[in-house]
């Protein structure tokens, strides 16, 4: 009987229990293994910290967001495992005492390093990408974004009504780390009127021309969201520097809404679900199959896997020609940049 154990580690998101439940019951019911839950990411492992994942505890998880297992930053474990001595010797013997032929690592850009250095250091390991940045190299898509987009869409649909009762310029900072995934998605499918991506920087004189276009059209009010990435005057929190450069150099109303970690809260919606759900019973396959060293990928809509060592930590951004950008352009949506510079 093979036996595996579960960890997430890093930012929490929608989806990750929908995972946990989608390796869980696919490894128990249809393959008949056992599932460990290990505590607290990698850590866990450090510090022996594991439960037993049966059918009564994968019950009524599908839908709650967060994790069940804990997470945590893992940025020193990769420190302290590639120092070698005592905390890798350690690691080893937890592992042993587990007993387990894999460990499944559910986590964004930083885990998947994680997962990748384990790897290299000759232990079965499964990454499973994770993020409501959607940004991690190598697959089309993590679950979690799509969660986080239909929070901030709704969020900015709500902004629509007061930004157009008091006339004013609504400022929408939405997260993503360092890349626009988000605010992309959730800029079109709110309706923005300005979408500021950090892949594209921004130049003022182009905000104030979308702005001004719209006042000419009698829209004295509109929508920009702006991704925490985006560096205005080289400093963080955008949609606060934005909103004081509206107001001291163009004389405009304008009010900020940082949507923050409310993206990160709640249940997955149930895209996320399901794909959760096909990612879970793809990584239960690979531990079948003995396939180790991987990360579970979205690839033409489909699930498969691709070696960790090629995924490791690298940054999926949003590209220039992506093609909800570019139809964005076409409908004359700005990105606070020279249009005729991307199409
Ligand atoms: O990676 C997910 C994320 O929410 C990013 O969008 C955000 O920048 C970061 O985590 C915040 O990190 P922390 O949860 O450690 O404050």
């Amino acid at each position: 009987m093979k036996r595996i154990a579960i960890l997430t580690s890093g930012g929490d998101c929608p989806g990750i229990n929908a995972t946990i439940r989608g390796i869980g019951k696919t490894a128990i019911v249809g393959e008949g293994m056992e599932v460990l839950g290990i505590h607290k990411g990698f850590s866990g492992i450090l510090a022996g910290e594991y439960e037993v994942l049966d059918l009564s505890r994968l019950s009524g998880i599908l839908h709650l967001g967060g994790t069940i297992l804990g997470t945590a930053r893992e940025k020193s474990l990769r420190e302290r495992l590639e120092e070698g001595g005592d905390d890798l010797e350690l690691f080893r013997h937890h592992f042993c005492s587990m007993g387990v032929d894999c460990i499944v690592a559910i986590g964004g850009n930083g885990t998947q390093k994680s997962a990748a250095l384990i790897s290299e250091l000759g232990f079965p390991v499964i990454g499973i990408p994770k993020t409501i940045d959607n940004d991690v190299w190598g697959t089309e898509v993590t679950f979690g974004f799509d969660t986080a987009v239909s929070i901030a869409t709704e969020a900015i649909d709500r902004l629509h009504s007061t930004a157009e009762s008091h006339n004013r310029v609504m400022v929408v900072e939405v997260m993503g780390h360092h890349a626009g995934w988000i605010a992309l998605h959730a800029g079109m499918a709110g309706g923005a009127d300005v979408i500021l991506l950090p892949e594209l920087g921004y130049d003022l004189g182009e905000i104030e021309r979308a702005l001004r276009r719209r006042e000419k059209a009698g829209k004295k009010h509109s929508i920009v969201v702006v991704a925490e990435g985006l560096r205005i005057e080289d400093k963080s929190r955008p949609a606060h520097r934005l909103c004081k450069l509206l107001s001291r150099n163009l004389q405009i109303d304008s009010r900020e809404t940082v949507l923050g970690y409310v993206q990160r809260g709640g249940g997955p919606t149930a895209a996320d679900r399901n794909l959760c759900t096909r990612i879970g019973g793809y990584a239960t396959e690979l531990i079948r199959s003995g396939v180790f060293g991987v990360m579970v990928a979205i690839r033409d809509g489909l699930v498969s896997h691709i070696p960790l060592r090629q995924t490791a930590g690298k940054l999926r951004t949003v590209p220039r020609d992506h093609d909800l950008l570019r139809q964005g352009l076409r409908m004359g949506i700005s990105f606070g940049v020279d249009a005729s510079t991307l199409l």
